[in-house]
């Protein structure tokens, strides 16, 4: 290794001899979110080795070589190595897939909503339907497995229109129609097409609402609740919200546009009525809850939930928990989250994702990365698609890396993150310019 890189390494890969004593924790996934987790489980005096499944070169794992969806070999693994106290399962697909069930059915702990629980997120029918029973605020909508029903519908309704796939889709299930043609379009591409695959066996077709976005996150023991600070995400890949959807480009938290009051009203007729509408269902949720709201004036609708912590909000959230997320996992786990105090720093954090060109569509991969070692202290450079490659870290993926920052207030946080951008290249990066700009 190169002198540069020794220091990057040192930086950002804690060897398993340097661990701490403590409970080993496997965390599932190996993105930008999941080197948030693990990067604040690591200040946990409790917490000893990290592993990942698979992680990635950047975190501060060992790298288990198994991917995020391989359910029996996670299960197996913990099965080997006892010293693993506890599971953490960030990513949608294994907690759809049952994850979280498997570890327990043998004796493991593990962070996660069941599977009928994480159905809030793999199921967008189930979704709606559970808020239209327990009356939480959301788009009108129809859902239908029949492709000719579901054209008949939209054929009664106004435009644009929202058609989406009920299963998980990497996000980019949902299609905003502005007349007729494209809704029809829209359901034969998910239906007929199947370009989702079985995701798309059945469709929510739902009405399109105006106002702003908003992340809403809470830790949830089943029974009770602790909200995180709320965030906010930038899907599209351009600057002005242009381009196509992504997995999301940056974040920034809290959301100052999302006044008290507001929060208090949300808490009122989504986030307690929806802990409460799962123990009814008989499918309790624990895990991390993630409320996608859509604001306009003092009304809020929930757009979606999502089972798991949101990528980028995580990497800008996690960053203000000033508490022991270790001691956090595990009251969720125990169900005493009532008895347990989170405390976030009132700091303003932004973080800005840096991209393959091209990227979402196709991209270049194994692009080297330099400037990583002359990134200040107090800026964290979390990584996704980054892998190791023989003179260093190479790109892997789309979305690279992402630079989070925090200070007392956005103007310095947001320049804190673009000024260290500055110093990290690799061929063809691209990134928003205009993350937190309007703060
Ligand atoms: P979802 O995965 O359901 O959150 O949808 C992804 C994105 O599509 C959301 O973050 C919104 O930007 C947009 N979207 C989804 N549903 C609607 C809706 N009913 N009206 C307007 N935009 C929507
Ligand atoms: N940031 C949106 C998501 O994690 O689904």
């Amino acid at each position: 290794m190169s002198e540069n890189n020794v220091k990057v390494a040192a930086r950002y890969v804690n060897l398993r001899e340097i661990a701490p004593e403590g409970d080993d924790v496997l965390v599932v996934g190996g993105g930008g979110r999941e080197h948030a987790i693990v990067k604040k489980l690591r200040e946990s005096k409790s917490v000893g080795t990290i592993f990942g499944a698979p992680g990635n070169a950047g975190m501060d794992v060992v790298e288990t070589g198994i991917g995020a969806t391989e359910i029996d070999k996670i299960v197996s693994y913990v099965a080997d190595n006892p010293n693993i106290k506890l599971t953490v399962v960030a990513p949608d697909d294994p907690l759809s897939m049952g994850l979280v069930d498997a570890l327990e059915a043998r004796g493991f702990r593990a962070f996660g909503p069941h599977k009928a629980a994480a159905k809030l997120e793999w199921s967008k029918a189930y979704a709606k339907d559970v808020m239209r029973r327990y009356g939480i605020p959301t788009a009108a909508y129809g859902t239908f497995t029949d492709i000719d029903a579901a054209k008949e519908y939209v054929k009664s309704g106004e435009f644009p229109v929202v058609v989406k796939a009920d299963g998980l889709a990497l996000g980019k299930g949902v299609i905003i129609c502005s007349s007729l043609k494209e809704a029809e379009a829209a359901i034969d591409e998910i239906m007929k097409d199947k370009k989702f695959g079985s995701a798309g066996n059945e469709v929510v077709i739902e009405q399109f609402l105006t106002g702003y976005e908003v992340s809403l996150l809470a830790f949830v023991d089943g029974e009770h609740y602790k909200l995180m600070p709320t965030s906010c995400d930038h899907k599209r890949a351009l600057d002005g919200d242009k381009g196509l959807n992504t997995g999301g480009m940056g974040a920034y938290s809290p959301c100052p546009v999302f006044t008290k009051t507001l929060l208090e009203k949300t808490v009122k007729t989504v986030v307690e009525p929806t802990v409460a509408a799962m123990i009814k269902e008989g499918a309790p949720f624990k895990g991390v809850l993630y409320f996608g709201l859509m604001v306009s004036g003092d009304e809020v609708r929930v757009l979606e939930y999502n089972a798991r912590f949101g990528d980028p909000e995580t990497q800008s959230v996690l960053p203000l928990l000033k508490s022991d997320l270790y001691e956090i996992f595990n009251a969720v786990i125990d169900g005493t989250l009532d008895k347990t105090d989170i405390e976030w720093s009132d700091k303003k954090s932004i973080n800005v994702v840096l991209a393959s060109g091209g990227y979402p569509l196709s991209y270049k991969k194994g692009c080297k990365i330099s400037g990583l070692a002359s990134v200040d202290n107090d800026v964290n450079v979390f990584f996704a698609g980054v892998k190791q490659g023989e003179n260093g870290f190479v790109t892997s993926g789309g979305r690279v890396l992402c630079v989070q920052a925090m200070a007392d207030d956005f103007a310095c946080a947001r320049r804190k993150v673009y000024e260290n951008i500055q110093k990290i290249t690799f061929e063809d990066c691209f990134y928003r310019k205009d993350i937190g700009a309007k703060l």
